[in-house]
């Protein structure tokens, strides 16, 4: 037997006790003849003491040991005498009569502990020393817990957990599908899935009503802190269910989720927001609502005063922030840069504050006091805040303000990491045009049903028409974080035709493309939606991190890349030929 005990076990009860403990040394320390050894295992970190009345060989043995050995140590549980209360063993030290090295260890690149001095490269490469850091393993039993939670709720409410195939057909809509080349089939190809979508509907047809999978998914597209090119998801799906139905079920295992693994309760259910509200008050389609700071249009009180920038915009809209009319000159010419950086893309920022001495804004030339005293009455403004206004082409003024919304939210610690606000955004558009490629693209993905009242305009031959049909597809945001998606799905085989029409796919496409799951909606397809949620991006919010790659635990990094690995790399020439491809350039 390696132990008898873990590292994070032992208590001032466990006093006299005879101990085997292994583990990694983090640190030694030679005081004065007497050496104190912290030994870490997954469970914590135990003080091995090495007294004066050691034996010379356990002092040789010592003597030898540096950081990340992996040692085995016998001796007896006393209590310490200067205790140590941030760990949970910090009331004992073993006092060591036997100790062997298993294995000694090259000295790492960086130190483990829970500060490291490893720039992020680094530790990537040695990705397996990072975690065993406290952050990096805390973060993995978050994520284990949650996978049980998942499990344990779903089953709990009949779900059946299914798999489905990583080697699927390539039907590239929204990211880009990783392709695979087939040996067995030359110069043919399977794509990793984007998601199960089109599995779990079959699984509905197939007559298997709540299906849930916890799946690695795969997308070739750009990365960002909270993406990554495979990533898994919660998916899900339910037969013979309305929006309603669908709702309520993934409420019932979210608040699970809070519960169980966060000790949070909701009193409330969720509250529900349109696309078009969202987009209207708070300049995104994933709002945080943990604070109000609602954006006002005021296109209809500033127009007709020539001010040609407001004269000339599509769209005119502010915010106001509290308590900030104090800001200095040079504080508002940093705002005013930081909406104009190519993220943002404002033109620039007007502002007024609403100061002790009266009104006072940036556009003084053009307002009287009593103008922008009726203005700030739209935001129910009051002394001592600063209103901002953005003002240009609609969509991008509107999400420009959006962000500024957010940033002022940052700035004044309004998005404190432990409040949640849960929010379920419904009604999105079914269709986006894209003016490069002259077509429309499913917002969601093809699969998604329309709005049954909106069903005569998802026939018409009108661009304008199409652009209105609503579709049935809800998101589920927290604290600003899209985390999951999903929608009620289009069941009947002449709809989802039709919808291919719209996308701009003629017959022989559809048939070649997704001829099987049109098929199969001819063999008695039930009504049914479903969602997914991002459990990457759960895990890393429930940790209070606003980036998945440590809650994921050998992630790529920017640029797709494993450095660990230094993958992907080249192939060799007869494996290529095997495969029947070659490469170009
Ligand atoms: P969607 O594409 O919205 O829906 O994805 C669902 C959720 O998955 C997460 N997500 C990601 N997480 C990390 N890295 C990525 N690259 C990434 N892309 C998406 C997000 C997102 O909300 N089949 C549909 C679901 C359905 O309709 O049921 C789907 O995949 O949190």
């Amino acid at each position: 037997m390696y132990r008898t005990h873990s590292n994070g076990e032992l208590r001032l009860q466990d006093q006299g006790k005879e101990v085997k403990l292994v583990g990694w040394v983090q640190r030694v320390r030679n005081l004065g003849g007497m050496t104190f050894i912290d030994l870490r295992d997954r469970y914590g970190i135990t003080q091995l003491t090495i007294n004066e009345q050691a034996d010379a060989e356990v002092k040789d043995i010592v003597g030898q040991l540096g950081r990340e050995f992996v040692i085995q140590a016998t001796g007896a549980v006393v209590e310490r005498s200067s205790k140590n209360s941030k760990i949970s063993t910090g009331e004992i030290e073993v006092i060591i009569s036997k100790i062997a090295i298993l294995n000694a260890a090259e000295v790492p690149p960086f130190t483990i502990e829970d500060e490291s001095d490893g720039g992020e490269e680094l530790r990537a490469k040695y990705r397996y020393l990072d975690l065993r850091r406290g952050p990096l393993r805390r973060a993995m039993e978050l994520r284990h817990r949650m996978a049980q939670e998942v499990r344990c709720y779903l089953d709990s409410v009949i779900f059946l957990e299914i798999e489905t195939p990583f080697l699927i057909k390539s039907t590239p809509e929204g990211a880009r599908d990783f392709v695979v080349p087939s040996r067995m089939n030359q110069g043919e190809f399977y794509a990793l899935p984007q998601s199960p979508q089109t599995f779990k509907q079959l699984l509905m047809v197939a007559g298997y009503d709540r299906y849930f999978q916890i799946v690695r998914c795969f997308r070739d597209e750009d990365l960002r802190a909270d993406r990554q090119p495979e990533f898994t998801q919660i998916d899900c799906e339910m037969a013979f269910v309305e929006r309603e139905d669908v709702l309520q079920t993934f409420e019932g295992l979210i608040t699970h989720l809070f519960k169980s693994v966060l000790n949070v309760e909701f009193k409330e259910a969720f509250p529900r927001m349109s696309y078009a509200d969202a987009m209207k008050y708070y300049g995104s389609d994933k709002p945080d609502i943990r604070f109000d700071m609602r954006m006002v249009e005021l296109n209809d009180v500033v127009k007709g005063k020539n001010f040609s920038v407001f004269d000339n915009a599509q769209y005119i809209g502010g915010i106001c922030t509290e308590g900030c009319a104090d800001y200095t000159r040079k504080q508002l010419d940093e705002l005013t840069e930081w909406v104009k950086r190519p993220q943002i893309g404002a033109t620039g920022l007007v502002y007024i504050r609403l100061t002790a001495e009266g009104i006072k804004s940036s556009v003084d030339k053009f307002y009287i006091a009593e103008e922008l005293q009726k203005l700030a009455a739209l935001f129910n403004a009051k002394q001592g805040d600063l209103i901002l206004i953005l003002a240009g082409a609609k969509r991008k003024t509107m999400e420009a303000l959006g962000s500024l919304r957010i940033e002022m939210g940052n700035r004044l610690g309004l998005r404190q990491k432990n409040v949640y606000a849960p929010l379920w955004v419904y009604d999105f558009p079914l269709l986006e045009w894209d003016d490069e490629t002259q077509r429309f693209y499913a917002m969601h993905h093809p699969f998604t049903s329309p709005k049954p009242e909106d069903m005569d305009k998802f026939y018409s031959k009108d661009k304008e028409a199409l652009r209105q049909v609503n579709a049935n597809a809800y998101d589920f945001v927290l604290n600003g974080v899209e985390i999951g998606g999903g929608s009620i799905r289009i069941h009947e085989a002449k709809v989802q035709q039709r919808m291919f029409e719209v996308l701009g796919l003629n017959a022989e496409e559809t048939a070649y493309k997704f001829g099987f799951i049109i098929d199969a909606f001819k063999y008695g397809a039930p009504p049914h939606g479903g969602i997914a949620f991002g459990f990457d991006r759960f895990c890393a919010l429930f940790g209070g991190q606003e980036s998945i790659r440590d809650y994921i635990a050998f992630p790529k990094n920017n640029a797709g890349r494993d450095v660990m690995l230094d993958a992907p790399s080249k192939i060799d020439e007869a494996q290529m030929k095997e495969l029947g491809i070659a490469t170009i350039g």
